[in-house]
């Protein structure tokens, strides 16, 4: 398949191409050679390039920077998105889009499934679910991938920064009133290959399986790391940060899982291959 990336210098970008380049031939575009704000730009790019698919890893992803600088936020997570959507119409190509667990409010007891009610509760996850709303008043044939807490080799992140931390602190303050499900971009991206050639379209939550807060996350990395730090415990609202994070944002992968594909691997599996690469 001839397969256009988006966004293809970003964390995920950078696992889609590693994953994807010996199977597809592959058009790579980053802000600099495609904005996926400029309207015109977009349609013109995609209909001379003609893929068979776009997959869009391109956002605006600070979801603290959302809140102080929201027109952009809703430029490119909402309209970059809609201006993918109507040039994949020209040339009657489908588009994955990457999605967040942040479309929803936290407030659940239970995994989330695909058909929950969603209510974004910061400008990110406000952004975000206008890209999704976009493509499926645009599109017939679309993929829209739900995921979270994503990290990988080519970017900054979570497990990244904790490492980072760790080297000059003895103690770090951890969040541990949000619960979610951390996912390695490598793992994403094995996914979005397998769905790219299933032709079973729709919305789908999609991260490595299991569950934890940040701060039993900080502790397992730490633990598989083999580095010492007291890890203290604190809530999302003694932590502030601009942009409120739902405090219970685990995603059942129940289209995928009932589509017949293989569930992820565990979180705690796929963080130790991570630390393994990068330390
Ligand atoms: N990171 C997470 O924890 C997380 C969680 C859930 C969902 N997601 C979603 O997963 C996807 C991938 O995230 P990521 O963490 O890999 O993001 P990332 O590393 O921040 O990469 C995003 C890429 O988008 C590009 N971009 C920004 N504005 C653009 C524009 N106007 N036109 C074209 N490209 C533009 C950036 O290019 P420049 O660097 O050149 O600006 C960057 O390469 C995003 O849709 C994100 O919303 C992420």
């Amino acid at each position: 398949m001839k397969i256009l990336i988006t966004g293809s210098n970003g964390m995920l970008g950078h696992d889609l191409i590693d994953v994807l380049k010996n199977k597809h031939e592959l058009v790579l575009t980053t802000s600099k050679t495609l904005d996926i704000t400029d309207k015109n730009g977009v349609i013109e790019f995609i209909v001379d390039a003609h893929p068979d698919i776009v997959i869009n890893s391109a956002a605006y992803t600070d979801v603290d920077g959302c809140e102080s600088n929201p027109e952009l936020a809703y430029s490119v997570n909402g309209e970059g998105v809609k201006n993918l959507a109507m040039a994949c119409k020209e040339v009657n190509c489908p588009l994955v889009h990457i999605s967040t667990d942040y479309i929803f409010n936290g407030e659940n007891d239970r995994p989330w499934i695909e058909d929950d009610d969603i209510g974004p509760i910061s400008v990110y996850g406000k952004s975000k679910l206008k890209g999704e709303e976009y493509i499926q008043e645009i599109l017939d044939e679309y993929y829209i991938v739900r995921t979270a807490w994503l990290y990988g080799v080519n970017g900054r992140n979570f497990p990244k920064t904790m490492l980072e931390l760790a080297k000059n602190h003895s103690e770090i303050t951890v969040v541990y009133d949000e619960v979610g499900t951390p996912t390695y971009t490598r793992d994403l991206a094995y996914g979005i290959g397998q769905l790219i050639e299933s032709e079973a379209y729709g919305i789908y939550h999609l991260t490595n399986s299991g569950s934890c807060s940040w701060c039993e996350f900080a502790r397992y990395i730490f633990e598989v790391a083999d580095v010492n730090v007291n890890v203290v415990p604190v809530t999302a609202k003694e932590f502030a940060r601009p942009a409120p994070r739902p405090h219970y944002s685990v995603l059942e992968n129940r289209n995928w899982a009932e589509n017949g594909f293989v569930p992820l691997r565990s979180y705690k599996e796929a963080i130790k291959e991570y630390i393994e690469l990068i330390k």
